[in-house]
């Protein structure tokens, strides 16, 4: 069958951060300038995190879509997510204090995705106590909230419309034996919200007034959104645009032990999260986005194409390295091939978008890790940290580019020629072609391949 014509999904290459939000919205913009859009989001919560601009305001989403600020655009949270109802409501507080207002796009949340309520948050703290569980995560609760659904007791959106009492109120006795399990007292357990302000989360009465009280406001929000879905996706003028959460490095399957996220972060989760309305096969363009000259994550895998610290240091500064959602450094190494192409085979990508290819310095090649050896053999990435410590990174360098004939560049044959024998270099090395590179945070600093 042929690709569905007008639909396209970013998903983050590598671990996460990689600039996605940026060209989601763009290409939004751009399609709803030609016609209905419906953007649609399967995976994770409020561990992701970008920023959008709004005429002269920056502002940082979380659980809401790009694509949120432009008028006419439908964006759906889908069953697939795990949503702080507190988190939204101050996103969407954010998103109108912005525009003076009124929310522009149309929020869509299907009230089959599951509720991350400040109970999952203190119980990850408690597992990171007891140094379990909680490794280095973003403390947003994603797993506990998760972890619901494979013990079947998840909390649903439409648990909150019309307001479950008798199920939140079961939920927040399970929560509180688990905790005291472990020697904790839930009620004085305090976590991060959106907002700034740390949340206590107080006795079984205080908890339900608040879940409640914030039930009332996002019920206006909340709805099947399948039938939305299945005419959008049929009605082949409307454009539909898939963003997913974090990177395929990240996975719950294909990622690092133990850094890794619960959600299926490749696109597969299109599938499941849509029960089949959208096979991510047919999507037109599946992009992995990832960085053009570096990697980079947050936690405590070691990657074997490790880098100096100085240019490390360089290059997280230059390139604000610091996670989008905790602002915590993130660890900068060379370009790795062997992992680059194993995330586009399991994450079934059919294009790369590089960003950052700014980041190049003068006089200093750029190391690319072509491949690994183990006793003198090439061997293959694993997403196993033990396995991981045994390969030795296989370099090779690359002539830097002039950056300043780099952003003059319009289009593929106007870019230095260093930088279009190194497109070249990983188009064939990761065997997928690439559609667009950028060579800054502004919008008009991207260049369609
Ligand atoms: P969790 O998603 O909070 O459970 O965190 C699990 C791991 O994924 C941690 O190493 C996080 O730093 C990482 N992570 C989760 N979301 C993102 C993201 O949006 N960008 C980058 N890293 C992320």
């Amino acid at each position: 069958m042929p690709p569905r014509p007008r639909s396209f999904a970013f998903c983050g290459g590598a671990y996460g951060d990689e600039g996605k939000g940026r060209l989601v919205d763009q290409y939004v913009s751009d399609y709803a300038k030609q016609g209905p859009v419906v953007v649609y989001r399967d995976n994770g919560g409020s561990n992701a995190g970008h920023t959008v601009a709004f005429d002269n305001t920056k502002v940082a989403l979380h659980q809401l879509l790009s694509g949120t600020f432009i008028k006419g655009v439908t964006t759906i949270l889908g069953k697939g997510m795990v949503l702080h109802p507190g988190d939204l409501l101050e996103e969407i507080a954010t998103v109108k204090a912005a525009t003076g207002g009124t929310v522009p796009a149309k929020i869509l949340i299907d009230e089959m995705a599951v509720v991350l309520l400040d109970t999952h948050r203190a119980y990850e703290a408690v597992l990171q106590d007891f140094q379990t569980g909680n490794r280095g995560t973003t403390g947003r609760g994603i797993s506990p909230a998760y972890v619901d659904v494979l013990l079947r007791h998840p909390i649903r959106m439409r648990d909150l419309k019309p307001f479950n009492k008798e199920k939140i109120t079961k939920h927040y006795r399970l929560y509180q034996a688990m905790c005291a399990g472990l020697g904790q007292k839930l009620a004085e357990k305090e976590v991060l919200t959106l907002a700034g302000p740390k949340q206590v989360i107080g006795s079984e009465a205080a908890f339900l007034k608040r879940v409640q009280a914030q039930a009332a406001e996002l019920e206006q929000f909340i709805s099947g959104v399948f039938d939305v879905l299945q005419r959008a996706w049929t009605d082949k003028k409307t454009a539909c645009v898939f963003e997913k959460g974090q990177g395929i490095g990240l996975d719950v399957r294909w990622g690092v032990y133990p850094d890794f996220t619960a959600s299926e972060t490749t696109f597969s989760g299109i599938f499941s999260s849509t029960e089949g309305i959208v096979n991510p096969r047919d999507i037109e363009i599946r992009a992995g986005v990832i960085k053009a000259t570096y990697m980079s994550s947050v936690g405590i895998r070691k990657l074997p194409s490790a880098m100096d610290e100085a240019l490390a240091h360089q290059i997280r500064e230059d390139a604000d390295e610091y996670g989008a959602t905790t602002k915590r450094p993130r660890d900068v190494v060379h370009i790795d091939i062997p992992s680059l192409s194993f995330f586009a085979k399991v994450g079934d990508v059919t294009h790369l978008v590089a960003t950052h290819m700014d980041i190049v310095y003068k006089d200093t090649p750029i190391k690319v890790c072509v491949s690994y050896t183990k006793n003198g053999k090439t061997v293959p990435y694993r997403p196993d940290q033990k396995y991981l410590n045994t390969v030795k990174p296989v370099f090779k360098q690359f002539a830097p580019w002039d950056v300043v004939a780099l952003r003059k560049a319009k289009t593929r044959a106007e870019l230095p020629v260093a930088a279009r024998k190194y497109i070249a270099f990983l188009e064939k090395a990761i065997g997928v072609p690439m559609l667009m590179i950028t060579t800054g945070p502004k919008r008009e600093e991207g260049i369609l391949l």
